[in-house]
């Protein structure tokens, strides 16, 4: 039998209102319950940015410099990252279950850095997203490339199946070789991924204008870090790219193949949490890594 009621008096508290607390990110507080808990799973609620790290590139490049052993050298690095940026392959093979933060899943591929890179379909099924219980589904979107139409449908199938579960998409902005990396580029793709539904987009930095491609994105973006370049200039980059309104950095090569990928990854979120300084950022990888370098660095 239930317990009867027989509190003489309750603390309705009438007279307090109701908290209503806008959601942290950009362009996202219209979203329903489970697509920001997953987001506030992919970026920190706190800071409102976040570290994703992305080794996704074996689904078109194989196993490239740095991700040989994901085993052995990357997973020492996910507890750093807010996010992990991944295939289903890899995250059944090498990540443990026991990993909470956010899973972005590698959604689309086909073809290998042989052929057409735009030649992608969506590469996923919604059932096993929900399965592999997923933050948000990455797809490439190739603006201007070959077969941009065929990205940009991936791109709104994955929106309209990710959404129905609450599910969050990640328009990927890829820009082809012989292709201008600038602003106005940057400008174009990341508005045509926003306007068609995608939840938050990835770019690349560009040094000239990168604050009216944040300006004029009306969902969060995060850029990529893209080719290896020293250590203290991807610093400067990610410092440039979210002091210029990018949501974080998700970022691969410049981590993973870093002269000390564990000591890079803890300085990149200095940058991007605590809005180190470039300097400052540097100098807290390289006493980190003679710090490591002095144990015997594992
Ligand atoms: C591959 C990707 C990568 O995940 C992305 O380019 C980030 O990695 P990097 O920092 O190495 O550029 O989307 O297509």
């Amino acid at each position: 039998m239930a317990d009867a009621d027989t509190a003489a008096s309750k603390s309705y508290q009438a007279d307090v209102a109701q908290p209503k607390e806008p959601f942290f990110l950009k362009g996202s507080n219209h979203l329903d319950w489970g697509l920001k808990n997953r987001l506030a799973n992919i970026f920190n609620p706190e800071s409102g940015r976040t570290v994703m790290l992305a080794f996704d590139h074996g689904y078109f490049m194989g196993p490239t410099s740095g991700l040989e052993r994901v085993d052995l050298d990357v997973v020492p690095l996910t507890p750093h990252a807010d996010t992990l940026m991944l295939t289903r392959g890899i995250l059944r093979t090498c990540i443990p279950p026991t990993y909470t933060g956010g899973i972005v899943l590698r959604a689309s591929g086909g073809p290998s850095i042989l052929k057409e890179l735009s030649d992608e379909e969506i590469a996923i099924s919604i059932d096993e997203a929900i399965r592999l219980n997923v933050a948000a589904m990455a797809v490439q979107v190739f603006i201007g490339g070959e077969y941009e139409t065929r990205s940009i449908h991936n791109m709104t199938r994955l929106v309209d199946m990710g959404n129905r579960h609450g599910i969050a998409t990640l328009g990927v902005t890829a820009v082809g070789r012989d292709m201008a990396r600038d602003a106005k580029y940057m400008r174009l793709a990341a508005r045509i991924c926003a306007e068609l539904g995608a939840t938050y987009v990835k770019t690349y930095y560009v040094d000239d204008g990168f604050e009216t491609v944040a300006a004029s994105c009306p969902v969060p973006i995060v850029i990529a870090g893209g080719k290896k370049i020293p250590e203290a200039d991807a610093l400067q980059v990610a410092h440039n790219a979210v002091q210029q309104g990018a949501c974080g950095v998700d970022m691969g090569r410049n981590i993973f193949q870093a002269d000390d990928p564990l000591a890079m990854i803890q300085a990149v979120r200095k940058v991007v949490h605590e809005s180190f300084k470039p300097s400052e950022a540097n100098e807290f990888y390289l006493a980190l890594k003679k710090e490591r370098e002095e144990q015997g660095r594992s």
